[in-house]
């Protein structure tokens, strides 16, 4: 009978004979729950073999890199390098500003620094890496084959396809059966920590399609912080399971503003907070209006840059979750 005690047996089994008695694996992590389950999962099939590696972007959450290093390697014993790529990423994106040009750009650079990465990697005794390890779950290999809605030609969401053909790599994905909801369930009985298995999703652009117009690491800053604030305290108001993906966005802006007797003239957040069963269609969230009174005050009397504060009101469809 299938329960997901036997998946764990059944799948480790699977994951030795495939990957056999001495080649390596590596993959990528980003903390979110299906790298993070992906990458578990192969540790407790063949240890230290498996690599994972995590590309910083710079475009990811406040204290992200520290935050998924202390998770992963000290919680989960899973053997990580994280590559600061920051300068790299935030120098390619400089002066652009259409969204799918961030989101090609990240993409790319992504591929690059990873296939650098995974060179570096290369075990001493002249074996090969020979697989790379994917978090993919069923509704991916369904949309993957089939689907050709909205998401898919409103806006690209990069994949790392590309990784295969170069490095001449086999695909392991453990998931690939499995739906959301069990691959938080296998998640939980692996180990992994409550709150990064119920974490909500961030798209692999991160950041830079949070803040409109261009990307510069100024910009990303004030995001990242007012960003934080907001979780912070949707998780203080114990809303954070209610909701299935909340954060910020930096607008390109101006705005008057007056703080103490100083008038002062800076930019505008809008923050964002779903309920959604699938992402193809969302309602905003009711937050109470005291909740939304505190957190306006935080983030314009903490985050420099910052004049006011917006809730985004409009459901999907018409607009899409991400504001780019
Ligand atoms: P939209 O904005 O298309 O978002 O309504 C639906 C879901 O997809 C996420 N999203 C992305 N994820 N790369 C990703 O990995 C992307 O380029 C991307 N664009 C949107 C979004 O965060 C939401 O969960």
């Amino acid at each position: 009978n299938w329960t997901m005690e036997n998946f764990i047996d059944t799948e480790i089994k699977r994951i030795r004979t495939l990957v056999g008695p001495t080649a390596e694996v590596i993959g990528a992590v980003s903390g979110g729950v299906d790298s993070t389950v992906a990458a578990k999962l192969m540790t407790e099939a063949i240890g230290d073999r498996f690599h994972a590696i995590m590309v910083d972007n710079g475009v990811l959450r406040l204290n992200e890199a520290e935050n998924v290093k202390k998770n992963l390697v000290a919680g989960l014993g899973i053997n990580l390098t994280v590559v600061d790529a920051s300068d790299e990423f935030l120098d390619k994106l400089k002066g652009v500003t259409d969204p799918e040009k961030k989101r090609k750009i990240i993409g790319n650079t992504f591929i690059h620094v990873f296939e650098r990465e995974a060179e570096k990697i290369k075990p001493k005794d002249g074996t090969e890496i020979e697989f790379l390890l994917q978090g993919t779950l069923y509704p991916d290999v369904i949309e993957s084959i089939s689907f050709k809605g909205p998401s898919q030609t409103i806006k690209t969401h990069h994949n790392v396809g590309g990784l295969l053909e170069n490095m001449k790599l086999k695909l392991i994905e453990p998931l690939r059966e499995l739906f959301k909801d069990e691959v938080r369930h296998l998640g939980e009985l692996l180990g992994i920590p409550h709150d990064l298995v119920w974490r909500h999703p961030f798209p692999g652009p991160g950041i830079a399609i949070r803040v409109l117009g261009e990307v510069t690491r100024a910009q990303v800053d004030i995001a990242r912080k007012a960003d934080y604030i907001y979780i912070e305290e949707i998780r203080k108001a114990g809303l954070y399971g209610q909701i299935s993906q909340a954060f910020a966005c930096l607008l390109p802006v101006k705005s008057v503003g007056v703080m103490g007797d100083q008038r002062t003239y800076d930019q505008v957040i809008a923050l964002r907070a779903i309920e959604t069963t699938d992402f193809m269609t969302a309602d905003w969230f009711p937050f109470p209006h005291e909740f939304l009174k505190k957190v306006a005050a935080r983030i314009v009397n903490e985050v420099d840059g910052v004049a006011r504060v917006t809730y985004d009101i409009t459901s999907k469809p018409p607009a899409t979750v991400e504001w780019e």
